[in-house]
């Protein structure tokens, strides 16, 4: 089937989820695309996990619905599950069972017959980077590598929407750097995936789009290009040329959209108005360098996604 790419493959209609006095999902809204990758950020307690569960058909909303391919949780929860797969934050395994045996059995819950089977079971293990520890019992599979499997178990029914809740939590940077690769290249595929994470840069780097939550309210969304412009109001430049120091203040100076310029040191820092995205920084370097400056160094300070976020939410937990 051809996804027209503006079609939103996850739709959330102001969703209610409360447990007692607890307004775990209050009124949240937003939507996801084919191929598109969304970032659920939140402290703990936001209603990220409850969210997804919902969207997973584990939980019922309160108020709204939540739509996978435009079948909704709470009136289509089979057409949902066959064409979403769910990656817990805290999963079972089972003992006295290996990754084959493992992916196996949810190929058949999937009901996935014959050779088909065979073939998502073959799929999946080589995607995962997990074949060649197929026959490997899962009680003595690192941290990694069972989320490999988790991951695996997800989408062994190669379904058009993922929703993985902190995938890569507890996971040393290549293990990382491999989920992001994973990630992207299911995106590329054509799924549209709904991650969570506390790891806020990683988010920034693998998502189309973000999403910060906080006491069961959306605060903020959009591109991280526009949250980081709605929530940063300058652009912080640091460099370092060599001589020309005060030359270059001088010139930074009368550039448009420069706020303001000091000497810091062997350093001249830069303050530019709004969120200037990597090529207008590049284009800007490049001017400095096409003036006659010596460049040795230049960079961006404090605007990363950490910033945004540690400037937006208030830790208050419910
Ligand atoms: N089954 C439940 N019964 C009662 N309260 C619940 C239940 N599930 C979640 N909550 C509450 O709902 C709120 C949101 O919880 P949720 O697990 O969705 O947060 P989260 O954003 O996933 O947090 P974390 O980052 O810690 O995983 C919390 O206050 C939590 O205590
Ligand atoms: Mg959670």
């Amino acid at each position: 089937m051809v996804v027209p790419s503006n079609h939103p493959m996850i739709e959330l209609r102001r969703l209610f989820r409360f447990y007692g006095k607890t307004k775990a999902v209050n009124d949240v809204s937003f939507h996801v695309n084919a191929g598109q990758v969304f970032g659920f950020i939140g402290p703990n307690g936001a209603g990220k996990t409850t969210t997804m569960r919902i969207l997973a058909t584990l939980d019922t909303p309160d108020y709204g619905d939540a739509l996978i391919d435009g079948f909704s949780v709470i009136n289509d929860p089979d057409r949902v599950r066959r064409r979403m797969g769910f990656m817990p934050d805290d999963y079972g395994t089972y003992p006295n069972m290996n990754c084959l045996e493992y992916l196996d059995f949810f190929a058949r819950s999937y009901g996935l017959v014959g050779r088909e089977r065979m073939k998502a079971i073959r799929y999946t293990l080589g995607y995962t980077g997990l074949d060649k520890i197929a026959e490997k019992s899962i009680q003595g599979l690192s941290k990694g590598m069972r989320q490999r499997l988790c991951l695996g178990r997800a989408m062994i029914h190669r379904p058009a929407v993922l929703i993985l809740d902190e995938p890569a939590n507890g996971l040393d940077p290549r293990a990382r750097i491999e989920l992001r690769q994973m990630v992207l290249g299911l995106a590329a595929e054509g799924t549209s995936l709904l991650i969570s994470s506390h790891i806020l840069s990683e988010l920034g780097e693998m998502c189309d789009s973000l999403g910060i939550i906080e006491r069961g309210c959306m605060i903020v969304s959009g591109t991280v290009q526009e949250i980081q412009s709605r929530l940063m109001p300058h652009t912080n430049l640091k460099m370092k040329v060599i001589e020309q120091q005060q030359k270059l203040v001088e010139w930074l100076s009368v550039q448009d959209g420069v706020d303001a310029v000091a000497v810091d040191g062997t350093m001249v820092r830069c303050q530019i108005l709004g969120a200037k995205s990597d090529r207008e920084q590049a284009a800007l370097l490049r001017a400095i360098v096409h003036e006659g400056f010596d460049v040795i160094e230049f960079s961006t300070e404090g605007q990363t996604l950490e910033d945004v976020f540690m400037r937006i939410t208030t830790g208050a937990v419910q």
